[in-house]
């Protein structure tokens, strides 16, 4: 059912895309980063469910038929935020969810065989966030760059450094300086003409545990575990 409707969003939100960039003020860049938030760490945490049984390989592929992730996925923002995941929504918000949703699809669909086959950290969460968040700042076309990111010391990913991952933006500093404080502060406001989202993560035991297993081992429970930043342009 998905899969037929999802070209129709698709060519509404690309038709709206331009008014949508040229309308977007600070109310709604700060509905689109919020929800955006939640939306992420809400597909990453469909990926987190499914490692106890990609690690010991007994994963099945009903687990991953689309119809299901979606349910899933969809079930999950519903008890997070008390609202359906509305993808057709006539605006930034919808286009934003329509993106997130072809994402999701996708990957999933393109890591199928190494998720199947599984092994202890065969398809982390962490690495089909990179992967989703990628993809959606592409697709949104300049409306919102988003990246998950650390301060040097505590990455895995060299290429998420935070003075990598915003070279472009013109709010650079106010990243960098944020993320390599590793204040564990929601942070939302608008700086030259631009929205700035900085939602800093908790390290848990998983966590630290997983990192250390990736070369990362000064890390300890409760600490600062990066952040999901998120630059929208204003009008
Ligand atoms: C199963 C292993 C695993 C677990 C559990 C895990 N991570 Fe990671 N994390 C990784 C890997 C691998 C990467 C690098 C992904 C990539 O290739 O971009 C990563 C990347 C990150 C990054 C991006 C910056 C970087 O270092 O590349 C942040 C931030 C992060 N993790 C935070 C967390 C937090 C917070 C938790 C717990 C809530 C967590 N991770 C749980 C394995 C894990």
């Amino acid at each position: 059912m998905l899969k037929a409707s999802l070209p129709v969003i698709f060519f509404v939100n690309s038709c709206l895309l331009s008014n949508a960039y040229a309308e977007i003020d600070q109310s709604s860049a700060k509905a689109l980063a919020d929800d955006y938030a939640i939306v992420i760490s809400t597909a990453t945490g469909i990926v987190g469910e499914l490692q106890q049984d990609i690690n010991s390989s007994t994963i099945k592929p009903e687990q991953i038929a689309i119809p299901t992730i979606f349910k899933n996925f969809k079930k999950k923002y519903k008890a997070k935020t008390g609202k359906n995941y509305n993808a057709s929504a006539p605006n930034i918000l919808g286009t934003m969810r329509g993106h997130v949703l072809m994402s999701l699809e996708g990957i999933i669909n393109e890591y199928k065989n190494e998720i199947l086959d599984g092994g202890q950290d065969a398809f982390v969460p962490a690495y089909f966030r990179a992967l989703m968040v990628e993809q959606v700042n592409s697709n949104m076309d300049g409306i919102m760059q988003s990246h998950v990111t650390n301060r040097e010391a505590d990455l895995i990913n060299t290429d998420s450094a935070v003075e990598i991952v915003t070279e472009n933006s013109p709010i650079a500093n106010e990243f960098i300086k944020l993320v390599n404080s590793g204040t564990t502060k929601v942070i939302g406001k608008v700086i030259n003409n631009h929205y700035m989202s900085y939602n800093p993560f908790t390290l848990k035991t998983s966590c630290v545990a997983c990192h250390t297993r990736n070369g990362i081992n000064h890390q300890k429970p409760g600490g600062f575990g990066g952040a999901l930043i998120i630059d929208i342009p204003l009008q």
